[in-house]
Order: C-alpha cells, then structure tokens, then sequence
C-alpha cells in the first residue's frame, strides 16, 4: 500500500523525463498555453506528479489534506453525506480520492450510523492513486471493498452526493495578464538557452477571453482562471439526476480572488511542505494548485440548472456537522486525544484550514436546509 520512496538520484532523473517530454511537445507547438504545461506537469501518465508513485499526502510527502489530518474530518463529513443519502436514497461519488483516506473515514463513520450506501464510487485521474486506494481498504476494510467501484468517468445518470475534498484546487488552470489594451493569455515558451519563460499571446479561446472580460483588474494584474473547473462542474451537474455537489477547497468569492491587492493571483507550489511560487521547478516532483473562484462554481451550476444550497468556511461546516461533539467525545487521555485536538484545530482554525478552505453544495430536487450550512451560510457573497 506503501508510495515507494525514490532515491534523489531516481527521483531526479523521473523529472528529467518528464521534462524532456513537456520540452518535446513545446518544441513542437513552440507555445503551451500554462493550462496544458499544469496538465502535463500534474497528470502524464506514470511521470505527471499525481501519476507517479513518489508519496505525496502527509508527513511523508509534500503537503497534508484534511483527511490525512485525522478520521475526524471525514466523521463530520458523514453527517451531511448521510443527510443527503436520506433525501435522495443514492449512493456516494467520490472525484479525486487521493490516498484514500477520506473513503475510509467516511465509510466507517456511516457503517456506525446504520446508514451504508449501496456503492460508493471512485473516479481517480490517477492509476497509481487508484491502487493506493484499493490497497488501503484490502488493508484496513476488506469488508467495505464490495460497494466501492472504480470508475473511469462519472456515471452518465447518478442519484446521490458528489464529492470533491482539494479536487479542484487541482486541476488545471490558464494564466492571465491583464494590460492597458485588454488581457492577454501567459503561456510557456523556451528562451534562446533553452529555459522555460513565460510569454504572452493574445487569447484565442473564447470560453477563456469571455471570463477574462469579466474580469475588472488594472493595468498589469496577473492571476489564473479556472476553467476546468467550470467544465468539470458543468459536467458533473449535467449528470447529477437528484442530489448534491459538494467541493471543499482553498478559494474566494470573485470579489475577493480578484482583489485589486493580489496582483500575483494564486498559483502556489508544494514540495517537501515548503510553498513556493515557480511551476517550472522540477515538474513531477511539484505539486501546482491553484485556489477556486467558488463564485464561477456556482455559476457553473446555475447555467446547468442546480440551486446553490450553502456556501460557508470549513470551520462553519464542520461545526454544524458536530465535529466538537465528536472531539468530546474522545477519552481526554492519551497520544491519540493530543493527536485528535491538534487536528481539530488545524481543521478549524481561522488562520489554518478552517477560513481558508471554503465548502459549496449545488443540489437538483433536493431541498435545503442542509445540515452543513445550518448556521453561517455566507452564499450572499458569492
Ligand atoms: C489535492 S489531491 C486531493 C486528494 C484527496 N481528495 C484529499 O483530500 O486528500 C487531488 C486529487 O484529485 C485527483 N484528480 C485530479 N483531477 C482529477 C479528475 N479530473 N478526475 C478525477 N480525479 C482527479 C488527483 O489525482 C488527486 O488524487
């Protein structure tokens, strides 16, 4: 179940590959558009930093999500998923599970309810991740594994909760200036010693030129647009039947993303749990991610017919869900009791991940309120 842990040199040398292979396909077109360097980056099957085997969640890796933090998090979690499954009598769909984990808390917390869905699906970009996965649970909960299917593509009809912890923040974004005579799309080039730049063209894509418009920056402002996270949205909703979206992820309303003073937008890189603020740095070995315009989600939705049912900080949501209640609940003795309240409070700490990383549900035939949006729904801002 392990990540095999490649040497320096091993690991190296998976980068240089990689690179090669981006340098070849930039060679070829002479430009990339960043959103098509960040794929290949993230996602190239067996090098891409997702695709590869090198560990990536946790104190081993390169940064830590909610799920590995502690089965808290995916304990409160149930709570609205079980409430959505009552409502829709559906099964779960899970995007982009990572390690796992948060399939495994999830699963058992509802198995303690009473409240198992039929299947739980999985849709994993990454083949090795999807074995990671399928490892832990023949690992941990080999009676689980009979309701969890892997599944190439979300189902074309599907009843129940979508779900997507740190999915989005993942997934590829287009870089943007905007200038005095309108924006202009920042891609990858190679300069004269071979080096990649970035280099500006004028925007093609229509999709891409009409949400840049949108957007009022002054003279000289950079950022990212997510549109693959508006397709993905759009996407998932077309096949959503009855049920419910739900994102969690690091992100703003517009108004705030494209605040006049984050003139350098988003775009933040992981490596060993240090952040940093260059993509090209050692592609395979770097997690990118950009933060979410949860504004343009809800957006997304709306054109394909969801109500927007809560939008609120983490801290908001897993409050609802009881997660104090649940911290209570722990014997208050003991390395596992320290380990659960230091979780707690990165989960909810307004400086840690309990401002910053915000939650959005989107629902068809379902009614409100959900229990995650209770108290502190802040949808107005969006
Ligand atoms: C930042 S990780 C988050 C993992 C996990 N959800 C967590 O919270 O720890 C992003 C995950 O999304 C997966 N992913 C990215 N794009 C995807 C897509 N289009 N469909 C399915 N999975 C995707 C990645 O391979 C990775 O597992």
């Amino acid at each position: 179940m392990h990540s095999s842990t490649p040497t320096p040199d091993a690991a190296e040398a998976l980068s240089q590959r990689l690179s090669s292979l981006i340098r070849a396909e930039l060679a070829a077109a002479g430009w990339l558009s960043f959103a098509r360097y960040m794929e290949l980056a993230l996602y190239t099957p067996g090098l891409g930093y997702y695709a590869n085997a090198r560990p990536k969640f946790g104190s081993t890796g390169d940064f830590v999500t909610a799920p590995e933090l502690s089965p808290l998090f995916g304990q409160a979690l149930a709570r609205q998923v079980a409430q959505v499954l009552e409502m829709t009598s559906g099964d779960v769909l899970e995007l982009g599970p990572g390690s796992g984990r948060l399939a495994l808390a999830l699963l058992r917390a509802l198995q303690s309810m009473g409240r198992l869905p039929g299947c739980y699906l999985l849709h994993e970009a990454s083949a090795h991740l999807r074995e990671h996965q399928r490892a832990l649970f023949a690992q941990q909960a080999p009676e689980l594994l009979p309701r969890l299917h892997w599944v190439p593509a979300p189902p074309p009809r599907f009843s129940g909760l979508m779900l997507g912890n740190e999915l989005l923040d993942a997934l590829p974004v287009h870089r943007v200036r905007w200038g005095e005579a309108g924006p202009e799309e920042l891609g990858v080039a190679l300069d004269a010693h071979g080096r990649w730049v970035w280099q500006p063209r004028p925007i093609t894509d229509p999709e891409l030129l009409a949400a840049a418009r949108a957007i009022d920056a002054p003279a000289g402002y950079e950022s990212e647009i997510g549109l693959a996270a508006r397709r993905l949205t759009a996407d998932l909703a077309a096949r959503l039947q009855r049920g419910v979206i739900l994102f969690l992820d690091y992100g703003y309303p517009r108004r705030e993303y494209y605040h006049p003073q984050r003139t350098q937008g988003t775009l933040t890189c992981h490596h060993r749990h240090h952040s940093h603020a260059d993509p090209f740095d050692r592609p395979g070995l770097t997690d990118i991610t950009a933060h979410v315009d949860f504004t343009a989600i809800a957006e997304a939705g709306h054109a394909a017919g969801l109500r927007l049912l809560g939008y609120i900080d983490q801290a908001g949501f897993l409050v609802n869900c009881g997660l104090p209640e649940l911290l209570s609940r722990l014997a208050p003795d003991g390395a596992d009791y320290v380990r659960a309240v230091c979780a707690a409070q990165k989960l909810l700490h307004p400086a840690e991940m309990g401002e910053l990383i915000k939650v959005i549900a989107l629902g068809r035939g379902v009614e409100g309120p959900l229990l995650g949006f209770a108290r502190g729904d802040r949808s107005a801002r969006l």
